[in-house]
């Protein structure tokens, strides 16, 4: 259950092994979290993660689930609060894919899996997370989402459109759970230097996870609906949304 000040003491990670989630579980142990349950597919970095948050979380736990296969989530989901074993307060999607457009867009199942790993099971995973938190009656969705699904480009539409479509769920899904005590974050990042962008040049401004964690948790103070990271992507974006799209064609990137 949130604390007196609304900080989440209970927390699941879909994505256990983000960068970006990681800074935010450190940010919330700060602030007293005390459960963390991180889900993901790889055992052995799960367990290298776990090990790490443990200095700072009283209990972290992990369990194992592969996004490209949409057979499980609701089972994966069950299980994931009933390990936490208590009132969950924060669920954060971090699941996502960067995959390699120039030869991903050539091979039908890599172009299935880009969509499966960044939209299909993530609003699938969201969906049965609902109806947990509802039955709480309590509890707050973080979906990272990501500023290359405001307006596709040409050089990663595979990724930008299957966030496109995540961006979109978790705004209507956000909307059908008014009322309920459940609420959802939209956080639309732009560049961030994380394993996922390892080897690629920065775009501009470009920043590292903990900045991204801080305006994160500051977004959920506010009660953000939508969390741009850095905030002034929420203007640069806007203008090149209005953009003629043959201005759009020769921006780099
Ligand atoms: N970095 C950026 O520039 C950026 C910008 C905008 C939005 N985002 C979004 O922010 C989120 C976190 O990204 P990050 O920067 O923290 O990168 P990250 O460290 O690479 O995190 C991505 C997470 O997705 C997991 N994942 C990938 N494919 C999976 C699969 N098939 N099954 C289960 N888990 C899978 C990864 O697991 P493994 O560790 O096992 O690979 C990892 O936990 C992602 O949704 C990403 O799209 C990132």
């Amino acid at each position: 259950m949130n604390d007196a000040f609304g900080h989440p003491q209970s927390v699941i990670v879909l994505g256990g092994t983000s960068e970006i989630a990681r800074e935010v579980v450190t940010l919330l142990a700060a602030d007293r979290c005390r459960t963390v349950v991180l889900a993901g597919r790889d055992p052995v970095s799960l367990e290298v993660t776990a090990t790490e948050l443990r200095q700072s979380v009283a209990r972290v736990e992990v369990v194992l689930f592969d996004a490209a296969a949409t057979g499980d989530v609701d089972p994966t989901i069950t299980r994931c609060f009933e390990i936490a074993g208590e009132a969950v307060d924060l669920v954060m999607v971090a699941v996502g894919e960067l995959g390699a457009q120039e030869t991903d867009e050539a091979d039908p199942d890599r172009i299935a899996q880009m969509v499966t790993v960044n939209f299909t099971w993530p609003a699938a995973a969201l969906s049965a997370v609902g109806a947990h938190l509802t039955r709480q009656g309590h509890g707050r969705m973080v979906v990272l989402s990501s500023v290359a699904g405001h307006r596709v480009r040409r050089s990663n539409y595979l990724y930008g459109s299957a966030k496109a479509g995540l961006d979109s769920f978790a705004r209507g899904l956000g909307e059908s759970l008014r009322g309920t005590g459940v609420t959802v974050h939209v956080v639309r990042p732009g560049f961030v230097r994380t394993k996922m962008t390892a080897g690629r040049s920065p775009a501009p401004f470009a920043v590292g996870p903990e900045r991204v964690a801080s305006d994160i948790v500051r977004g959920l103070e506010h009660g953000q609906e939508v969390i741009w990271t850095p905030g002034i992507l929420k203007w640069v974006f806007s203008t090149l949304g209005c953009l003629p799209r043959a201005l759009w064609r020769r921006l780099p990137g």
